[in-house]
């Protein structure tokens, strides 16, 4: 069974497990932990400091995908296609092609369930991407509230599955309507802010480290506070040379 076909097989019996990575060492110490790294677009706000995912690059992107595909030998590389680099189904082909040719196993797309089926048809792997869409999305509130957009909601995730994607990232959905949505699709749902019932989880590394503080959702969960070991690190390095401690003996050539 191919690596994505093992992420399909895992719906209802095995939850799964997702992070995002960016580079060659985070990918690194999270291969073989989780099941999928999503080499997200995010980047462009916790790796690159934009105030959103819009001014992430093909380039961007192919080089983050490189760099997580040398470090990941056991987990699922997804890599993210940049907004406007999947309007038109030769543009989707074109671009998914390039993230594939850079080490990705499969690509993610947001909303566009006729592009995501069209990749699929011509043998791309496509996890897609409903509920809060970053690259889109002016209303960043939990999606889905009212009872017409949850069944809307509901209409795109049976669409995203009928085009054939082999998962589906559903993003600040409430936790009643993740667990129908699961319920209703053949294909692994993985949440973000979208409650317990999904198939499986995803979060921002940056932010479950503690390494992006600009702000906290209230679905970040926080396993570690590296952004403050870091700073210590800085702050000691600084002090010694600047007292003229560092490089000791230890550390000098004779
Ligand atoms: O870009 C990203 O990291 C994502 C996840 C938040 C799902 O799309």
């Amino acid at each position: 069974m191919d690596a994505v076909q093992k992420i399909k097989s895992m719906k209802s019996r095995q939850r799964i497990v997702m992070l995002t990575a960016y580079d060659f060492p985070m990918a690194k110490l999270m291969d073989g932990l989780v099941d999928i790294i999503l080499v997200g677009d995010s980047m462009g706000m916790v790796v690159f400091g934009y105030d959103n995912t819009t001014k992430v690059t093909m380039q961007d992107m192919a080089r983050a995908v490189g760099s997580v595909s040398r470090g990941a030998k056991n987990s699922l590389v997804v890599g993210d296609l940049p907004i406007g680099t999947y309007d038109n189904e030769k543009d989707a082909l074109k671009n998914s092609r390039l993230l594939i040719d850079a080490g990705a196993q499969a690509v993610k797309i947001e909303r566009k369930p006729e592009i995501a089926g069209f990749l699929a048809k011509n043998g791309i792997n496509v996890m897609g991407h409903i509920g809060l869409t970053p690259q889109t999305i002016t209303n960043f509130k939990v999606q889905g509230k009212n009872e017409e957009d949850a069944k809307k909601l509901l209409e795109e995730a049976k669409a995203m599955d009928n085009a054939k994607c082999f998962s589906l990232v559903l993003e600040c959905v409430p936790i009643g309507l993740a667990e129908k949505i699961t319920q209703s699709v053949s294909i692994p749902t993985i949440g973000i802010g979208a409650g317990v019932h999904c198939d499986g989880q995803v979060l921002v590394t940056h932010d479950i480290l503690g390494l992006f503080d600009a702000f906290k959702p209230k679905f970040v969960k926080r396993y570690a506070q590296i952004g403050n070991e870091m700073k210590g690190a800085f702050e000691r390095y600084a002090k010694e040379v600047r007292e003229g401690k560092f490089p000791s003996d230890e550390f000098s050539f004779h």
